[in-house]
């Protein structure tokens, strides 16, 4: 062989592998950076299970949220709220909040969401799955906001799938807390004192738990289709424009002329706080220093050497050891007193407030009965508004009696002396038509109270059954083909509810 051909074939020999390691590690490389470059995990998942595979700690305390599963009949435990709501859905059903883990099966079991038999109808707008799942950020991303905020709740009965997750406080490429809700964006730009944009990292932490822990109220607006068809979306907005305090909101809702329903009763246009934890919060001591909602509720832990926030949001009672202790020198069993009393003033105030609103709407519906006019009653009606609204504004949120203690009572006398001035005129009405000495059927159980307001309990409860065993399965069936749903978020739930 001639020696030119031996080089040759040496070199093919030595130069083809070296090739090929070339190739390859170009290939490696290109891969590399196909890893770097597609996120771990994709825009929008909405199943947390997900983002568990490279966040095991956080979703693991995240699922712990399910053993916080007591059901407390609220309805039962103070039954003139069924009187306080006649005519509306919380006078059907109404139970304490439990774990995060329940939300979504909370709402689509609870007598106040109906018995739709199709995706057109029952009583709800797509509006109350505002504040229950990831899915609702993914579908306004999907198909616009205002579409999202068009047409009956049961619409989205097999889109809306997986209970508050990973996706509604981070983003999924950097992690960073991030709000996922416009009208949350919207709100803190219209009151002004802290512009969404300006949002530290320790206000975030706030933040995201204000995106469902708010008031709010279902704005009309107008909108045309693609198809040019005009619509009208009932969009999630919170009243922050005036301000944060009661008075504030009440004075939004009145310039607006806003009602979310009618009393059965006593005819008031009302309103119906829902739960304004966070700007409750905000006129509190700790707010006042910069402690934010996830100090409390989702405390450091540490496991080994690694050092991870719980989310297993619940109450810090739980944990007073990292919660508490962090920043207070005295002993639990202080705090957990001292927590106890300020629970017992709140409920001594609500207490009477409930029961005097109560009175007015019966009393109200007497005078109504025996040909009060629309003048005589209407200061009346303003009163009770207002008190009602002011008492379920200071309660509703639930956290409030430890979170802002002076506001909450201060709210509770406003409230009271609201519900006394509709009273006091009321004998006056009462009086004119010979009926001075009426007294108020006896609304001191639940059942007495929904036969007072003639609520047809059972009714009810048949429809919502006969809608679980049919409808809500096929929802099931059809967000498994769509491929939303995990079936392990239901998994260990019992179903409990104050009605079955
Ligand atoms: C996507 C909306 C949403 C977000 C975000 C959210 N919550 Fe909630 N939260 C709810 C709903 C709805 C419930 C009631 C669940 C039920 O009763 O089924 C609830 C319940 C709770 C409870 C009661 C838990 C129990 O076991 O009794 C606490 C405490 C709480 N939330 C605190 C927070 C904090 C703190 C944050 C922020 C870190 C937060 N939430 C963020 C919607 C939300
Ligand atoms: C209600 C809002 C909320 C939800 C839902 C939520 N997180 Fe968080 N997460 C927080 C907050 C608040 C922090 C604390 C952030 C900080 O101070 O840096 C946090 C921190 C984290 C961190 C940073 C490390 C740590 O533990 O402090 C990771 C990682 C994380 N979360 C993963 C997840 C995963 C995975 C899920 C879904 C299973 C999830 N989070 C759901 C609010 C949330
Ligand atoms: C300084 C600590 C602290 C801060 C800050 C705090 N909370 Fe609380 N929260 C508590 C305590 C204590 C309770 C009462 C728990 C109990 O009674 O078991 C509570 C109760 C609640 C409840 C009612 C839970 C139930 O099942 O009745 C909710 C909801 C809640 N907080 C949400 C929030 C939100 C949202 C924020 C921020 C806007 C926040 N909290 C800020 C300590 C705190
Ligand atoms: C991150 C720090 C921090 C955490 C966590 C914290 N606190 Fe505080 N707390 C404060 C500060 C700061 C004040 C205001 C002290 C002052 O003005 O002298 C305060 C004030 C109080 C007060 C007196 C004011 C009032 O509202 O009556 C009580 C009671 C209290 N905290 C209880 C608790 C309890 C119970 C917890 C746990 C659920 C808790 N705190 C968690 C920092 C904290």
């Amino acid at each position: 062989m001639k020696k030119s051909v031996l080089v040759t074939m040496g070199s093919v020999v030595v130069i083809v592998p070296l090739f090929l390691l070339a190739l390859s590690i170009n290939e490696n490389k290109a891969e590399q950076k196909v890893i770097n470059e597609v996120p771990k995990i994709k825009h929008m998942e909405t199943i947390s299970a997900e983002w568990s595979k490279h966040f095991p700690r956080q979703y693991d305390s995240y699922v712990q949220t399910k053993k916080s599963d007591k059901i407390t009949d609220m309805l039962e435990k103070n039954p003139a709220l069924v009187v306080l709501w006649a005519g509306y859905g919380f006078s059907k059903d109404y139970n304490a909040p439990r774990g995060h883990s329940y939300m979504l099966e909370d709402n689509i079991n609870t007598l106040r969401t109906g018995a739709p038999v199709d995706g057109n109808t029952g009583p709800m707008p797509t509006a109350c799955w505002t504040c229950k799942s990831p899915d609702v950020p993914r579908l306004m991303e999907k198909i616009g906001e205002l579409d999202y905020f068009t047409g009956k709740w049961a619409r989205f009965g097999s889109e809306i799938v997986n209970p508050v997750g990973c996706a509604d406080c981070h983003d999924n490429e950097t992690m960073r807390l991030t709000i996922t809700r416009p009208h949350l964006k919207r709100a803190l730009d219209a009151e002004g004192s802290l512009k969404a944009a300006d949002a530290t990292h320790q206000d975030m932490r706030t933040l995201v738990c204000a995106q469902c822990h708010a008031e709010y109220y279902f704005k009309p607006t107008d909108w045309t289709d693609k198809n040019g068809e005009k619509k009208v979306a009932k969009v999630v907005t919170f009243p922050w424009a005036n301000g944060f305090a009661v008075e504030d909101m009440e004075k939004y809702y009145d310039d607006i002329n806003f009602a979310d329903w009618t009393h059965q009763v006593s005819k008031t246009p009302m309103l119906k706080a829902q739960h304004p934890g966070y700007e409750l919060y905000k006129t509190g001591v700790h707010a006042l220093n910069g402690v934010s909602c996830a100090d409390c509720h989702m405390p450091y832990v540490r496991e080994g050497g690694v050092k991870y926030s719980s989310h297993n949001v619940g109450s810090p009672l739980d944990n007073i050891a990292n919660t508490c202790l962090n920043c207070h020198s005295s002993d639990e069993k202080t705090l957990r007193d001292t927590i106890a009393r300020k629970l017992e003033r709140k409920d001594e105030l609500s207490k009477t407030a409930m029961d005097v609103i109560g009175k007015a709407h019966l009393e109200a519906g007497k005078a109504w009965e025996l040909g009060a006019t629309e003048e005589e009653m209407k200061p009346v009606l303003l009163d009770i508004r207002h008190a009602q609204w002011r008492w379920d504004y200071s309660i509703a949120s639930h956290g409030s009696f430890f979170h802002a203690p002076e506001e909450t009572l201060r709210i509770l006398g406003s409230a009271i002396n609201k519900g006394q001035d509709a009273r006091v005129k009321l004998r006056t009405v009462l009086a004119r038509y010979n009926a001075a000495d009426y007294v108020a059927p006896d609304f001191s159980t639940k059942e007495k109270a929904q036969q007072v307001i003639g609520l047809p309990y059972q009714k009810l409860v048949d429809e919502k059954m006969n809608f679980l065993n049919t409808l809500r399965e096929e929802w099931i069936k059809e967000a498994t083909a769509k491929g939303l749903y995990d079936p392990k978020t239901r998994e260990g739930l019992e179903f409990k509810t104050s009605y079955k």
